[in-house]
């Protein structure tokens, strides 16, 4: 058995847009013989598209793509207790596509990576995944982070606005949680995983939604506006996107309190 260590990049590559990818994230992926892209669904099919397009723009190769089906995710539970239990086993499954997949893929002394949307740091499974994978044991590696731009720096660029106010707070949470976290927050939320569109529970003037879907992608959509005002326009042009793309990712910022307007 060869003693030759494997070698892996976490590279995040942003949240859509390909001039997005940073100058180390080239760079990395320069150096990779083997990437591996898990996903599911016309979601999968499209953000694979673009990782594709980006190697072939980037990388003048020899490489190889190894595409994985996504382990499917039990989205039933809603309760903490349930949820929880539904994403640890997911990611238990999702551990073992991704062991089989650097044991059988990636050959000892060989570098691969996986190209995480966005940055690695945020929502993201892939490196609590890697450090699942050796604790097992049973395939070793090595591996490195590459920081990638994630859909929040985009969404604020895009809309042009900072995330916090001076001397402010700001929350990233999941949708689901928002509502555990307004009634405490003087500050700004920044809102991602969304699909039950919990914005539509905030009732009352005084919050200010910054909201983008498919953010760097040509798909863009930007609205911006007091809650009251657009809330019901950010639900039609999000039913009508989802629909005709099959998917959506969408994030949006709330910026709460009397100087909201200003901010
Ligand atoms: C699994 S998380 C991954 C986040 C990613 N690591 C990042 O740094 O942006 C997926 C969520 O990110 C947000 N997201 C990612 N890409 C986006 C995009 N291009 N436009 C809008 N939201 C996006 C959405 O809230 C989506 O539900």
């Amino acid at each position: 058995m060869s003693n030759e260590v494997r070698r892996l990049a976490v590279i995040g590559i942003g949240s859509g847009d390909p001039d997005q990818l940073t100058l180390a994230a080239v760079k990395a992926m320069r150096g990779t013989d083997v990437f591996f892209v898990l996903g599911k669904g016309r979601e999968k099919d499209a953000l694979t598209r673009l990782r594709r397009d980006m190697l072939a723009e980037h990388v003048p190769g020899p490489y190889r793509v190894v595409e994985a089906e996504d382990p499917w995710r039990d989205r039933s539970q809603e309760e903490p207790s349930g949820y929880a239990e539904a994403v640890h086993d997911w990611r238990r499954r999702r551990a073992d596509v991704c062991e089989r997949l650097i044991r059988e893929e990636l050959a000892p002394g060989g570098r691969g990576a996986f190209l995480v949307w966005g940055d690695p740091s945020l929502y993201d499974s892939t490196l609590a995944i890697l450090e699942d994978i050796r604790a097992r044991g049973e395939v070793t590696f090595e591996y490195e982070v590459i920081p990638g731009i994630s859909s929040v720096s985009a969404l604020a660029a895009r809309h042009r606005v900072s995330l916090n106010r001076v001397g402010r707070p700001v929350h990233i949470t999941p949708g689901r949680r928002l509502s555990e976290i307004l009634p405490n927050d003087d500050g700004d939320v920044v809102v991602m995983l969304d699909a039950h569109e919990s914005f539509r529970h905030l009732a009352g003037g005084g919050v200010w939604i910054y909201w983008g879907a498919y953010l760097g992608t040509p798909d863009e959509i930007l609205i911006a506006g007091p809650l009251d005002e657009v809330s019901d326009r950010i639900r039609r042009v999000r039913a009508e996107a989802r629909a005709a793309h099959g998917w959506i990712m969408d994030t949006y910022l709330l910026r709460l309190g009397p100087d909201a307007v200003d901010g």
